[in-house]
Formats: structure tokens, sequence, C-alpha cells
């Protein structure tokens, strides 16, 4: 080991590293904790909108009934799309996943933002709304063009649960669906320094745009074992032919040791408490729109991995029910990881503007293990 490296220990999946303060989400990975600002997730599900909970992760407290009315005022604003925007989202390839779609239609947000590289709070913050504001209308819009149908802008009347609902069915949601894509959204919106939000903080630090923070976390957040565990989730269930052959279908992948998506996390090793909540949740709706069959199958998948591996800590996340929460909303599967990115917005930019109050580059170093003082050998002799 050379001499520059003997003071620091090799931390692969950064496990056993903390970057930095924050105020945002607190997390008790033994006990199943979740809170936003210091708020249980399940007070914030049960009460709050997904507009006063990103009002909460932005300014640490909630909003006065004037401030949240001025926010959401300014939020609507900004849902409508310019028009080489709807011409973008028109023209993109209809096969194109959603992720990659929604990755594109974000760094474009940025050739028509003039203030893009002003890093003052305010600036930043705008580009945040900006996003936050407009990817409901990307998402929902490219699954109407890819299906052959009219774009459907939004309406600044309604909320972002219910506008992102308008326009992807082209008509208003029941109270019942916006609800519960409202509560999804709050339940997804923060999570400490999971993979995505720890991408934002690596391009923000590097005194890069918001627009560059948030499409390096679309793509981090595709991943599978990261937001795209809920698709695995839903393909999962449908490859699963009945209840009936749940039990060898889970004990065959643990023994070929794979791994069975929407399970395990790197920070609860209890339940996660957005799983908990969501489990209640996948079971009303998937009742209410005739998917128990689904919701039965993911029951017993768990019933499963519990007496298999809950013993070393490894419970359903919040992946697992959203699948079933998402297919019971009538949402095509590759959508899912999408919304998840409608709703992380929330949590990519609290951090974001966090860290940019007292920013350090990040820049950690890794224990080279290759030659030294190697000869370079022409082509012609290799
Ligand atoms: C999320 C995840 C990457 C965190 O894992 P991690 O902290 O890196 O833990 P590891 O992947 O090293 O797993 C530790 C052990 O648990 C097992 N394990 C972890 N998740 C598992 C799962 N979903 N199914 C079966 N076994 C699992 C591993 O095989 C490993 O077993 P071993 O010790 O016998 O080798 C992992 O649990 C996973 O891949 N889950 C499935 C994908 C998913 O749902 N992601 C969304 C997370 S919100």
């Amino acid at each position: 080991m050379s001499e520059a490296t003997t003071t620091m220990t090799m931390d692969k999946g950064l496990d056993h590293t903390i970057i930095g303060e924050s105020t945002k989400s607190f997390i008790d990975g033994q006990k199943g904790v979740l809170e936003y600002v210091g708020i249980d997730i399940d007070s914030l599900a049960r009460n709050s909108t997904f507009e006063e909970t990103c009002f909460l992760l932005w300014n640490d407290r909630l909003p006065t009934p004037d401030e949240l009315e001025a926010y959401t005022r300014r939020i609507r604003s900004h849902y409508d799309l310019s028009d080489a925007m709807w011409d973008a989202v028109r023209a993109v390839p209809h096969g194109a996943p959603p992720m990659h779609v929604l990755q594109a239609m974000v760094a474009m947000l940025a050739f028509e933002d003039p203030a893009c590289d002003d890093q003052s709070r305010d600036a930043e913050e705008e580009k945040a709304i900006r996003i936050l504001a407009k990817t409901p209308a990307i998402i929902a819009n490219f699954d109407r063009v890819r299906k052959g149908l009219e774009i459907v802008r939004p309406d600044a009347g309604d909320d972002i649960a219910t506008s992102f609902l308008r326009m992807l069915n082209g008509a208003a949601p029941g109270e019942a669906s916006a609800k519960a894509l409202d509560v999804c959204l709050i339940l997804h919106a923060d999570h400490g320094i999971n993979a995505s939000t720890f991408a934002t903080m690596v391009v923000v630090g590097t005194e890069s745009d918001m627009y560059s923070a948030v499409t390096g976390a679309i793509g981090t957040l595709r991943g599978p074992l990261h937001g795209g565990a809920n698709e695995r989730v839903m393909h999962m269930l449908q490859e699963i032919d009945g209840l009936d052959a749940v039990e060898d279908f889970v004990l065959g992948r643990l023994s070929r040791k794979e791994k069975v998506p929407g399970f395990g996390h790197r920070v609860y090793k209890a339940i996660d408490p957005r799983a908990t909540y969501l489990k209640t949740f996948a079971e009303s709706i998937a009742t209410e729109t005739g998917n128990l069959d689904l919701f039965h199958m993911s029951r017993r998948i768990e019933e499963i991995m519990e007496s298999q591996v809950g013993a070393k800590g490894i419970h359903p996340n919040v992946d697992f029910y959203s699948a079933t929460t998402y297919y019971s909303l009538g949402l095509a599967i590759d959508l899912f990881t999408p919304i998840f990115a409608m709703s992380r917005n929330a949590g990519w930019a609290a951090h974001a503007l966090e860290r940019l109050e007292d920013n350090r580059l990040i820049r950690p170093r890794c224990q080279y293990t290759g030659p030294h003082g190697a000869a370079y050998i022409p082509a012609s002799e290799r």
C-alpha cells in the first residue's frame, strides 16, 4: 500500500462512509423507521400531499397554508412544455425505454434555461421546480404518443398526481386513484443518500447544474438493484404460473442463488416501513380493481422469503408492493420506474440544494493493484 493511502480504508459500496450532514431523512434500518425532517413516513402518507412533502424536504419545515398555495401555484405555472419540447416528445422512437426518454428530455430542459449555470440557491431551486413540474407531462405524453394517441396538455388546476393520470388516460382520474398515486409519490420522495441521490450530489459537487444532476440520477435509478426493481417484481409476478407455483419458483431462485426482486436493502434489516404501508394499500387497490390474485401471490412470496431468508434481514422493500399498486392502477410496467423518478425529484433536489450550501468536491480513490514501470510495446511487437 502506498504512503498516500495508508490512513484510508477500503469501502467498496460506501456502506461505512458518512459523506456529510443532512436534515432531510432519517432512517433506522434496525427498527424500520423512516422520517422526513423528523416526521414519520406513515404520518405523512396519511395526512400530507406530495406537494407539501416537497416543500418540507426543500425547506426543512411544513409550509403555512399561504406558503403551500404559493408553492403549488409556482409548480403548476411550469407544468406545460415548450413547443420544442412537445415536438421532441412526438419525435422520440416509440420503442425507446421511458427512463431513457425522461433522461434525455430533462437534459433538454437545460437548453431552454438561460440561468442554467447560475448556482445560486434561487436559480437551482427554480430548475428543480421546472424538472418536478414538467416530468409528469413528459412521462404521460410519451406513453400516449407511443400508443398513437394525441398529446394531452397538463391542466394547471390539478395537483401533480391528478395531472399525471389525466394526461396519461385522457380523462380525469377517480378520487381514489389520484389519492393512491399521491401517497405513492410521498412514500418514494426521499430516502437518504441512496445511489441516485448520491449521483446528484456528485454532479452538483463539481459545480455542474441541476439538470445534469437529475439526468445522472435518472440513469442511476434505472438499475435493477435500485428503482428498476419495481418493474422486475411485476415481471416476476407475471412469470409465476399462479399461487400454487409460487413456492417452487421462489425456492428455485434461492437455490440457484438468484435474488428475488423487491427484497433486501442495504440499510433496512427490519421491514422497510414504506413496504408495510404499501402492503395494506396494495391490498385495497387490488381488491377494488379485481387484481387480488396478484396480491395473494405477493403475500405468498413474502411468506416463503420470510421463512427462508427473513433471519438474514431480507424483507420486502418499497418496490415489492408498489408493483402491485401501480399495476392495479392500470399503469404500464415500464412506467413504474419513471413514476419513482417523478417522486424522487423531490429528494434529489433536496439533497443537491443542501449539499450546495456546504459543498465539497466528491473525489474518492481506489487502491491501485496494477503493475508499475511497464514498458510500452510497439504495436508491431505485440
Ligand atoms: C438491494 C440490495 C442490492 C442490497 O443488497 P446488499 O446490501 O448489497 O446485500 P448483498 O446483495 O450483498 O446481499 C447480502 C446477502 O443477502 C442475499 N440477498 C440480498 N437480497 C436478496 C434478495 N432480494 N433475494 C435473495 N437473496 C438476497 C444475498 O444473496 C447475500 O447472500 P449471501 O450472504 O449468502 O451471499 C439487494 O438486497 C438486492 O439486490 N435486492 C434485490 C433488488 C431490489 O429489490 N432492489 C431495490 C432496493 S430498494
